[in-house]
C-alpha cells in the first residue's frame, strides 16, 4: 500500500479539496483507494457525504481490540472508501504522547489496512504536531498544496527545513500550486519563478475557480459534477504527473 499524505503546515490551502479529487482519480483507475479524514473538522467526510464520527473515537483506535477496518465506509464511488473524521481527533497528540512509541502510533493503526488497499490518502490537519510527525513517518508521497503567495512560500520553506532535519524520513515530495489566480501578478510571478527554478514543484497547477469552490455545495468530487471542465483536466493532469514521478 502506498500512502499519499496531503499536508501543509498552513490551513486553507486546498488540502481537503485536493485529497478528495486526487483520491477519486486514483479510484477511477480501478485501484482500491481509501481516504482517511484525519482532520477533526471533517471536511473530507462532508465532501463525501458522510457524518463525522467513528465508534470509540481516538481512544478506541488506540486499543488493539477495536480493529480500524470496522470504521470504514463506502464513498458510493467504485474503489473509493472513507475512514471518517471524528471530533476526538483533536486529542490525537494527547493519546500519542502517552503511548510507548509516540511517533509510531499511526503506523500501528494503519497496519491492518495494508493488505486491503493499494493506496491510502491522508487528509491532514495543518500545523506541526505529534500527529504530523506520525503522518510523516508513514508517508510514501507527500503532496503539498500551496497558494503562490509569499506567506505560503514561507511556511513551505519551514516545512522543507523540518523535513531536512529528520534524516529518517524517506518520502517523495511533490509540492504544487493551488488556487492560482492568473489575474493576480503576485500569483503569476511566484508560480512562474518557483516552478521554473525548482523542478520538485509539479508543472501542473490548479486554478482558483468557482467550479472547484462548488464542491462544498455539490458534496462530490469535481469529476462527478464537472467532468469536462478545464479544472477537472488540471486535476487529472496533476494526478498523472504525480504518478509519473513514482515510476
Ligand atoms: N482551486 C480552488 N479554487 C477555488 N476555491 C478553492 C480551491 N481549492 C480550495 N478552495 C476552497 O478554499 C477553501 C479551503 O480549501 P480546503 O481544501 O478546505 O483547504 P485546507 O484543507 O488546506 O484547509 C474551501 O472553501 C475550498 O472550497
Ligand atoms: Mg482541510
Amino acid at each position: 500500500m502506498k500512502i499519499f499524505s496531503i499536508y501543509n503546515i498552513k490551513g486553507g490551502v486546498g488540502k481537503t479539496t485536493s485529497t478528495v479529487n486526487l483520491a477519486y482519480s486514483s479510484a477511477a483507475e480501478g485501484v482500491s483507494t481509501l481516504v482517511w479524514d484525519l482532520d477533526p473538522q471533517g471536511a473530507t467526510s462532508y465532501y463525501l457525504c458522510h457524518k463525522v464520527g467513528i465508534p470509540g473515537g481516538v481512544k478506541g483506535l488506540m486499543q488493539k481490540k477495536n480493529p480500524v477496518e470496522d470504521r470504514i465506509k463506502s464513498s458510493g464511488y467504485p474503489n473509493l472508501d472513507l475512514f471518517p473524521a471524528d471530533a476526538s481527533y483533536r486529542y490525537f497528540d494527547q493519546y500519542f504522547a502517552e503511548a510507548n512509541k509516540p511517533d509510531g502510533c499511526l503506523k500501528k493503526m494503519i497496519k491492518p489496512l495494508r493488505d486491503t488497499y493499494k493506496r491510502l490518502f491522508l487528509d491532514c490537519p495543518p500545523g506541526l504536531s505529534l500527529l504530523s510527525e506520525n503522518i510523516l513517518r508513514v508517508t510514501d508521497v507527500l503532496l503539498i498544496p500551496l497558494i503562490p503567495t509569499p506567506l505560503s512560500l514561507r511556511s513551505y520553506n519551514r516545512l522543507v527545513r523540518h523535513l531536512a532535519k529528520n534524516k529518517k524520513l524517506k518520502m517523495r515530495v511533490v509540492p504544487f500550486f493551488n488556487m492560482v489566480n492568473t489575474n493576480n501578478s503576485v500569483h503569476r510571478i511566484i508560480a512562474k519563478n518557483v516552478c521554473g527554478k525548482h523542478p520538485i514543484f509539479a508543472k501542473q497547477s490548479i486554478p482558483h475557480s468557482n467550479v472547484i469552490e462548488a464542491m462544498g455545495v455539490k458534496r462530490a468530487p469535481l469529476a462527478i459534477y464537472a467532468p469536462d471542465s478545464d479544472e477537472n483536466l488540471a486535476l487529472t493532469t496533476l494526478w498523472r504527473e504525480i504518478l509519473k514521478r513514482l515510476e
